[in-house]
């Protein structure tokens, strides 16, 4: 069966209480829910994490490229300005693995600092703007 670890990055863990009117009423915990739902529909195994320190989720990454495991990053504000995570991400496609970076919101619709992404240069594609159906979009993508 394909692996597949979801990550979550900074603040996503309050979904649900944070600007619904950006990233929509439901939990993270709901979050979480409908990616097993999906990933089980698809016959993929499926690791849902969130975290929101920025070592964390490198060593997370780290692990999946030796688990040789696709990953799908919502990497939150770290999209912005984090390059030890685009650093880590890169392991992810050069090791021939894949590496969707997914977002909520569309961030090129939102304030101008959301417009650059440092990520999206070294994932395999990007879905964004589609609320929590982007993650179920990214492990259709895996499936294939
Ligand atoms: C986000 C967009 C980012 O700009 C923001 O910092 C987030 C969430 C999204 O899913 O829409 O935390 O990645």
């Amino acid at each position: 069966m394909t692996q597949v670890l979801i990550l979550n990055g900074p603040n996503l863990n309050r979904l649900g209480s944070r600007e619904p009117d950006v990233y929509g009423s439901q939990s993270y915990e709901e979050l979480v829910a409908i990616a097993e739902a999906e990933a089980s529909k698809l016959g993929l195994t499926v690791d849902v994490k969130q975290s929101n320190d920025e070592a964390e989720l490198i060593n997370w990454i780290h692990g999946a490229v030796d688990a040789k495991t696709h990953v799908i990053i919502n990497p939150a504000a770290f999209t912005h300005y984090s390059y030890a995570l685009r650093d880590a991400c890169a392991l992810v496609t050069t090791a021939g693995l894949k590496l969707i970076e997914v977002h909520i919101s569309n961030p090129h619709a939102r304030e101008t600092f959301r417009h650059t992404s440092v990520i999206s240069g070294v994932a395999t594609g990007v879905i964004a703007g589609f609320g929590l159906d982007s993650y179920r979009l990214a492990l259709v993508q895996l499936s294939h």
